[in-house]
């Protein structure tokens, strides 16, 4: 264990591997034993380590200018990040807005929404809330974790905050309604609207959704109805549509964006993570071009900022990613690649502990359970996503758990979503060491 006499780290608890060096879809600890990234860190590392091209644009990019105050300055690369962004956005999506992670996004889109209808209707408008889903994860400050539904994130944290709404997810595997899919005509959809009438729709500036639910649930892809469902009531009822893409943009679903799967254009897209590869911290919001026109035709500014909006770093290693994805194809092959994925994932359901294989594209997920006839999970106390990691860990494959997705506190799941670079070998190596570190903690956890 490191002493952490300074650092504050993640946990104090974690026994940290370090990470001495990265190339391609590999880590590799201070012995050089290598790990493969199957969860691209966070979602993020999508065109793997050690990528020169973006090494190479973000160094010259240094050597020219390191930091010019948004305020008073742009720099070239910053404008043609915003246009390479614009050429991978859906429809008419053109306006791009830069910070420095996730949540800053997600809090850039709850407060443009607001802003945006007071500029279009007056101070005087009274459209402020943002709905949100339970189970849900939008970040981690307190604005985000307002709109998020993650209990295991946020219940120590919820006096801070005001609240807003939520409607249930499209959890088909432990359905809120007792349904069954299809027959229950994507009811979670429709809740929204009965949401927006009981609120009041002259109060609800926005509905805010991963378009597959990452971290909370693990890679949990939607019914084919339920985006365009959600876009009709948002239109009809004058709410803004937020799609949180932090861990579905850029590639990860074999799209551009995870919605472009069902072909909506949102009224915002929240991105950061594989924006720049994991080579530079990064967020974006991208909104539709007349929400940006009522800004710059009325006030003529955002009234939001930080002293890293458009860092010309990060905007290098954005437009060098985004360039490297274009120039090898990165989100045909993980369309292809992620059927591939899926399919040698289903066979693990075979396993005992297995309930659920879900998830497009290179984002896939498992959810364990202690009996899969009932659905019944584990006990928290068993860690049984902990210990699957942990097993995975031994035998160099790292995973993203995650946990309380079932009640609020009981459930676990991890996901697999390797770098878009992956090979196929490489894929069938990765499924392979996760059907041994499965097949390990199942002994550990079932009874014999
Ligand atoms: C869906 C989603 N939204 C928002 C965030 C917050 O992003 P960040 O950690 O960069 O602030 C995350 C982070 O994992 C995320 O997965």
């Amino acid at each position: 264990m490191h002493d952490f006499n300074y650092l504050i780290p993640r946990s104090y608890r974690t026994d940290f591997k370090v990470a001495s060096r990265g190339e391609g879809i590999y880590i590799f600890d201070e012995k050089g034993t290598p790990y493969i990234d199957g969860c691209s860190g966070a979602l993020l590392s999508n065109i793997g380590h050690g990528n020169r091209a973006v090494i190479d644009a973000m160094t010259r990019q240094l050597e020219n200018i390191e930091f010019a105050h948004p305020s008073r300055w742009m720099c070239p690369v910053v404008l043609e990040a915003a246009e390479e962004i614009a050429a991978i956005t859906p429809g008419d999506i053109k306006n791009v807005w830069l910070v420095s992670g996730g949540s800053e996004a997600v809090e850039s889109a709850i407060k443009f929404s607001r802003q945006y209808f007071v500029e279009r209707d007056g101070v005087q408008s009274s459209k402020y809330i943002v709905i949100g889903r339970w189970n849900s994860y939008h970040g981690s400050t307190l604005g985000t974790m307002a709109v998020g539904g993650s209990m295991p994130r946020r219940r120590i944290f919820s006096p801070l905050f005001k609240e807003f709404p939520k409607i249930q997810p499209h959890y088909c595997y432990r359905c809120s309604y007792g349904q069954t899919y299809p027959s229950c005509g994507v009811m979670c959809a429709r809740e929204l609207e009965t949401s927006i009438k009981r609120i009041g729709p002259q109060y609800v500036a926005a509905f805010i959704a991963e378009p597959v639910v990452g971290s909370t649930v693990g890679a949990l892809n939607p019914p084919t109805e339920y985006w365009p469902i959600i876009r009709e009531i948002c239109t009809r009822y004058d709410v803004l549509l937020i799609a949180d893409e932090i861990m579905t943009g850029i590639g990860r679903t074999g799209k551009a964006f995870g919605v472009d799967n069902w072909g909506v254009v949102p009224d915002i897209i929240c991105s950061a993570k594989a924006m720049s590869g994991g080579y530079s911290p990064v967020g974006g919001m991208f909104v539709r071009k007349p929400l940006a026109e009522t800004l710059k035709n009325g006030s003529g500014s955002f009234t939001h900022g930080h002293t890293y909006n458009g860092n010309p770093v990060t905007a290098a290693a954005v437009s060098a990613t985004l360039r490297f994805i274009r120039e090898n194809n990165l989100f045909e092959k993980a369309a292809i690649l992620g059927s591939h994925l899926g399919n040698r994932m289903e066979a693990l359901l075979e396993n005992p502990i297995v309930g659920e294989v879900r998830g497009i594209g290179l984002m896939r997920g498992i959810e364990l359970v202690r009996d899969k006839k009932t659905r019944e999970p584990f006990e928290p106390s068993m860690k049984a996503a902990q210990k699957l990691t942990q097993e995975c860990m031994t035998r160099g494959l790292v995973v993203y758990p995650g946990t309380g997705q079932a009640d609020g506190i009981s459930g676990d799941q991890f996901m697999v979503a390797p770098p878009l670079v992956i090979e196929r070998g490489e894929i069938d190596e990765l499924v392979s060491r996760l059907d041994e570190a499965l097949k390990a903690t199942a002994k550990i956890l079932l009874p014999q």
